[in-house]
């Protein structure tokens, strides 16, 4: 017995054309017409977009942060992420000092088992670089299927690295096929600003983004790219927030060199005006980079538009208001860095993207399903609708209108950066390799049915 979607219009990253679709264990088995077995069954989907399931590259689920962890756990980052429309998240596992790539696996594997309601891979991002280290780079893309790590050139102390680490990296990972991920911010420069603000008296949130300026990010991104194109590495940038970065990576892609970019839907939607409200309110807002001006937003979107940025993913990193934002009262360098945002990807991108023309239907599709699976090496399983792919499969009702609100997410924080939006469309059915999880907007299975995903090394 299979599973009809009847009726609806598929969208892939080339496509957009009226076929049923027939589901069968946990694939896509055929597309057309007349495709219905007698005993299947059939869901009308007439008047909806099919999408693949969303694939979301950057969250922290269950991530220590200091003396608190993130509010979400793979339970609910997951849960949200699916009832948005996104099937497959990729989280940063994260070495601890003194770790083993080994055991800050395992470690992540314990918190994701039996937990995700969508497919799950992690990246390793490493913060204790050392030889014991880079010998463990083969093991982890040949045995363990992580096939990219990350490294910070931020959070000074804490999780950054420096270039000598950054050289040793890519050219250990070009030699496995993994591919590396880069936080891109000037980390010394930020550490001083810092101090500089504090020194003075300067503690409210306020002073976080312009401890943070663009000129951090943008020296950071030609950094990478310069140390990459010397160790003949690929590399992929995350969470761009300025048209300056953007522009860098323009070049270098002009130039051949293999650039991918990540943006994220808060750089393409909020900007640097949230940091002026009032009291401790803007803490909220408090991630890295820090939100811009609102002229880097139409550099954004055009660079997604014309393909010079390859994926929207969330950084999904969330901190309760009331209770771990609050310990940066009375200096904002202790705000725990991060906003919650899984759940909303697709309907961000799909209102103020798709419905303004700022991007056509298939970047949408690209930028948040096929791109990522295809970049991270999951491509053509999951990131579109095809014979043999996952059934991974979003039914998007584009006649709902909603409002966004922290009271409606499944997520388990108790804010969110988009209150208020409007939201229009919404995953009104969600499949997830052939389970209907979302039905009628609601979770219908409530056991978590997400697997780990393998991945083989790129390139
Ligand atoms: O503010 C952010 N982005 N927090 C998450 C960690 C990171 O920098 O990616
Ligand atoms: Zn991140």
């Amino acid at each position: 017995m299979g599973i009809i979607l009847c009726g609806g219009t598929i969208v892939t990253a080339t496509d957009y054309y009226k076929a049923d679709v027939r589901i069968e264990g946990e694939k896509v088995v055929a597309i057309g017409k007349g495709i219905a077995l007698s005993e299947d069954i059939i869901v009308d989907v007439r008047g909806s977009l099919l999408f693949p399931g969303g694939v979301d590259v950057h969250t922290h689920f269950d991530l220590p942060v200091g003396n608190t962890v993130t509010a979400d756990d793979f339970a609910s980052g997951t849960k949200g992420a699916i009832i948005g429309g996104t099937t497959t998240i990729i989280d940063y596992a994260t070495q601890c000092k003194g770790e083993t790539l080994k055991e800050a696996l395992e470690n992540w594997h314990l918190k994701a088992k039996g937990n995700c309601y969508g497919d799950y891979g992690f990246h390793m991002a490493i913060t204790d670089w050392n030889d014991r280290v880079a010998e463990e780079i083969s093991w982890l893309s040949q045995s363990a299927g992580v096939t990219s790590i990350k490294l910070y050139m931020a959070y000074k102390n804490v999780l950054q690295v420096d270039d000598d680490i950054l050289f040793q990296a890519l050219a250990r990972s070009r030699q496995y096929g993994v591919l590396v991920c880069v936080h891109c911010e000037n980390g010394d420069m930020i550490y001083n600003l810092v101090n500089q603000y504090r020194r003075q008296g300067l503690i409210t949130p306020n002073y976080h983004p312009v401890s943070r300026p663009i000129i951090a990010e943008e020296e950071a991104v030609t950094r990478i790219i310069a140390l990459a194109q010397v160790t003949k590495s690929s590399v992929y940038i995350v969470h761009i927030s300025s048209s300056d970065a953007l522009q860098v990576v323009m070049k270098a892609k002009a130039k051949g060199n293999q650039v991918y970019a990540e943006t994220c839907p808060q750089y393409l939607v909020l900007d640097e005006n949230y940091y002026t409200r009032a009291g401790f309110e803007s803490a909220k807002y408090v991630m890295s980079p820090p939100l811009r001006k609102k002229t880097n937003q139409d550099f954004l979107w055009q660079g997604l538009q014309n393909r010079m940025i390859d994926v929207v993913a969330t950084d999904h990193c969330s901190f309760n208001f009331l209770g771990q934002k609050d310990v940066g009262l009375h200096d904002f360098s202790k705000i725990p860095n991060g906003i919650p945002g899984a759940q909303n990807r697709l309907g961000i991108l799909y209102t103020y993207g798709v419905l303004t023309g700022k991007i056509d239907l298939h970047t949408f599709v690209n930028v948040t399903a096929t791109q990522p699976a295809k970049i991270f090496g999951l491509f053509p399983r999951k990131g579109t609708i095809a014979v043999g792919s996952d059934a991974d499969i979003v039914v998007w009702d584009v006649n709902d209108t909603s409002l966004i609100g922290a009271e409606k997410q499944h997520h388990k924080v108790d804010y969110t950066p988009y209150e208020g939006f409007q939201q229009k469309g919404k995953a009104v059915h969600v499949f997830l390799r052939g389970r209907h999880i979302v039905r009628d907007a609601k979770l219908c299975d409530i056991d978590p049915q997400g697997i780990y995903l393998p991945r083989t090394p790129i390139g």
